[in-house]
C-alpha cells in the first residue's frame, strides 16, 4: 500500500465518483426542466382522447354511423390507449410544481395503474373490432364499457373532480 503506483491508482475511483455525480446532476436538473412538456404533451393527448371518443359516442347516437368516421376513431382511440401508459414517466405527477391531474397514487400502485391502462386498451380493440366488422349492435355495447374504463381510471388516478 506504501507503493507509489497503486496509491496514485486508487484516486482514480474517486475522480469517477465526482464525475459520476457532476453527469447526474446534469441529467436530473434536464429531467426537471422537461416536466412541464411532459404534462402539457399527455393533457393533449387526453384532450385528442376526449374529443375522439366524443365523436365516436356522437356516432352510435345514430341510426346510420359514418362508418369511415367511425373506423378512424377507433384505430386513434386504440393507437392512444396503447401509447397512454409512456405519457407517465415518474416525477411528472401532483407536486412537482406544474399543474396536472395525474395522481401521486399512479407511482404508487404501479400495478393497478398498469390494470387501468391495460383495460383501455382491451376495450378499444373490442371497440376496434366491432368498428372494421360495422356491427352496431356490438359497437354501442362497447364503447360504453370504453367510456366505462375511462371513468374507472379517472376516479382512482385523476386528482379531484371529474370530467364524467
Ligand atoms: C389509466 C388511466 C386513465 C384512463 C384509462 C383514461 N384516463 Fe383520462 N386522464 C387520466 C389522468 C391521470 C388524467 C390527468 C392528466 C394530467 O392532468 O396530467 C386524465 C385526463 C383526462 C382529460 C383531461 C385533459 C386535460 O388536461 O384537459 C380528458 C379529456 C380525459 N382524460 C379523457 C379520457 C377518455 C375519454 C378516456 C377513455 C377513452 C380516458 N381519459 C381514459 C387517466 C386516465
Amino acid at each position: 500500500m506504501s507503493n507509489p503506483v497503486t496509491r496514485r491508482s486508487g484516486l482514480r475511483p474517486r475522480l469517477l465518483l465526482v464525475s459520476a455525480a457532476l453527469v447526474l446532476g446534469a441529467m436530473s436538473g434536464a429531467c426537471v426542466a422537461g416536466v412541464p412538456q411532459i404534462v402539457h404533451a399527455r393533457q393533449d393527448h387526453f384532450k385528442t382522447l376526449g374529443r375522439t371518443f366524443k365523436s365516436l359516442r356522437d356516432q352510435i347516437g345514430r341510426s346510420r354511423p359514418n362508418w369511415n368516421l367511425v373506423a378512424d376513431d377507433a384505430n386513434r382511440i386504440e393507437r392512444l390507449a396503447a401509447a397512454l401508459p409512456s405519457w407517465f414517466p415518474a416525477g411528472s405527477g401532483e407536486g412537482s410544481g406544474v399543474r396536472t391531474r395525474a395522481s401521486a397514487t399512479i407511482w404508487s400502485q404501479p400495478r393497478v395503474f398498469a390494470r387501468a391502462a391495460r383495460k383501455l386498451l382491451t376495450r378499444a380493440q373490442a371497440v376496434h373490432r366491432a368498428a372494421a366488422g360495422r356491427d352496431l349492435g356490438a359497437l354501442r355495447v362497447r364503447t360504453r364499457a370504453l367510456g366505462q374504463a375511462c371513468g374507472s381510471c379517472h376516479r382512482r388516478f385523476r386528482a379531484h373532480g371529474s370530467w364524467w
